[in-house]
């Protein structure tokens, strides 16, 4: 009888971890791309990749996130875009655009191939474009912004 719940115990407790390894493969595989208006967001200025990185809790695994402010530097500047250029001001080509959210952050789960650099612009809703003079190579932008440098703000 003992044994017998002994092997029930067993059974349940691998069944737990293989419910909570296939839970991640989901977070992984989950496709999660910021929209202008959702509100499913939170943590702004935090570095999303903190959480949302392989193995991380966040949902969905961000390859690019962050977020925007007005120009105090403190309200949410809800609905732009994000722009990546190959050269700075705007200039080579334009290999991807992310909308920011309702709450001023960005994130997408899709693919950025970051080789030989990439210049980052703020869009606002108005289309007032702030362009990054440096090329980055990783897509945790608040690793350095809100940390060693200013927030990404905007009008
Ligand atoms: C401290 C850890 C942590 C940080 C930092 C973090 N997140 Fe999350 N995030 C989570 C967890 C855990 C969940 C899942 C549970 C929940 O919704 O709270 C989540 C869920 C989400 C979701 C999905 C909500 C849904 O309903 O599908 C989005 C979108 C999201 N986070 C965006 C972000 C963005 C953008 C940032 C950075 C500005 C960020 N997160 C920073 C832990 C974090
Ligand atoms: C390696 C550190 C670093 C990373 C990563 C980084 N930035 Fe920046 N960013 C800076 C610095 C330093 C400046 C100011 C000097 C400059 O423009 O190069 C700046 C300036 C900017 C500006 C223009 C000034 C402003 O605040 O409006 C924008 C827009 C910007 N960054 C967006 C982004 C976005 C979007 C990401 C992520 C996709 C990002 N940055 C990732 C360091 C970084």
């Amino acid at each position: 009888m003992k044994l017998h719940f002994i092997l029930v115990y067993f059974f349940v407790c691998i069944a737990l971890v293989i419910a909570s390894c296939s839970h991640y493969e989901l977070y992984k595989h989950e496709k999660k791309v910021s929209k202008n208006g959702e509100d499913e967001s939170h943590n702004n200025g935090m570095n999303c990749m903190n959480c949302h990185l392989s193995g991380g809790k966040g949902e969905g695994w961000f390859n690019l996130a962050g977020s925007v402010y007005k120009a105090n530097k403190i309200s949410q500047n809800p609905d732009g875009k994000i722009h990546l250029y190959t050269s700075p001001n705007g200039q080579g080509s334009l290999k991807y655009s992310i909308d920011v959210d309702g709450k001023g952050n960005f994130y997408t789960t899709e693919p950025i191939d970051f080789d030989g650099g990439l210049y980052p612009v703020h869009e606002n809703n108005k289309g007032v474009k702030k362009y990054m003079a440096s090329p980055i190579v990783s897509g945790q932008c608040q690793s350095c912004h809100n940390a060693t440098t200013d927030n990404i703000w905007n009008d």
